[in-house]
């Protein structure tokens, strides 16, 4: 399929994705600093960002990602009081293959009220009507929360990779959550 660029802006009924950008790193840190223990069991660069200038070094990379077509990564602010809620983004984007894998953290205190589950299926609505034909969610198969944010999103659990992924007490099985586009595959018309 044809390369694309998704929008900087997508919105999802009680919350708003923005394409990351400097103008959030204050609350990007002020969110990651009062969530750090909740945060770090699964998400390995919490340890690494030490500082505010990690959040901003991030937000180049992320920004470049977004320029090469590698990764895009969003910040989740809800609607209308715009409160920073936490972060999701698209990686592992194949465009051969039409495959594309979500991650995707929250806040603490903005835990536990369907924000990060409605992200999903605004996110993977857009990867959709690009062509995208499959969305993974991969996660330890320890992290609970992760896995029932793909059940309440309509992800179907595929497989369980045995010892695949880190975890500072070992290696664990990890599983792999997927929803398959409904519309129909896109750029098989040329016959072999
Ligand atoms: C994974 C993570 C984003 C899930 O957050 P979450 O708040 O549980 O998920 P959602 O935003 O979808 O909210 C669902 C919860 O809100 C509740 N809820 C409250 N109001 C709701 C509403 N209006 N609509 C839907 N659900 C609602 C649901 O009952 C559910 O609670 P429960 O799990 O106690 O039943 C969060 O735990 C996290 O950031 N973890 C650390 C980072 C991480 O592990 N990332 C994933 C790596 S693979």
């Amino acid at each position: 399929m044809e390369k694309f660029k998704l929008k900087e802006s997508i919105l999802a009924g009680r919350l708003i994705l923005l394409q990351r950008r400097h103008e959030h790193d204050a609350d990007v840190w002020l969110a990651i600093e009062e969530s750090r223990s909740f945060l770090r069991e699964y998400l390995f660069w919490v340890d690494s960002t030490k500082t505010y200038a990690d959040v901003v070094k991030a937000t180049d990379m992320f920004a470049k990602k977004w320029d090469e077509d590698g990764e895009w990564c969003y910040n989740l602010y809800s609607l209308p009081d715009n409160r920073f809620l936490g972060c999701i983004g698209v990686h592992g984007i194949s465009f051969m293959n039409q495959t594309a894998e979500l991650g995707y953290w929250l806040r603490l205190s903005e835990t536990g009220k369907g924000y990060m589950a409605e992200a999903v299926q605004a996110l993977e609505n857009e990867l959709f009507l690009a062509g995208i034909h499959r969305v993974e969610i991969r996660c330890d198969v320890h992290n609970f929360n992760s896995a029932n944010v793909a059940k309440r999103a309509g992800y179907t659990l595929e497989s369980t990779a045995k010892e695949a992924l880190y975890h500072y007490t070992g290696l664990h099985d990890r599983e792999t959550y997927v929803k398959i586009s409904p519309y129909p595959i896109r750029g098989f018309e040329r016959k072999i």
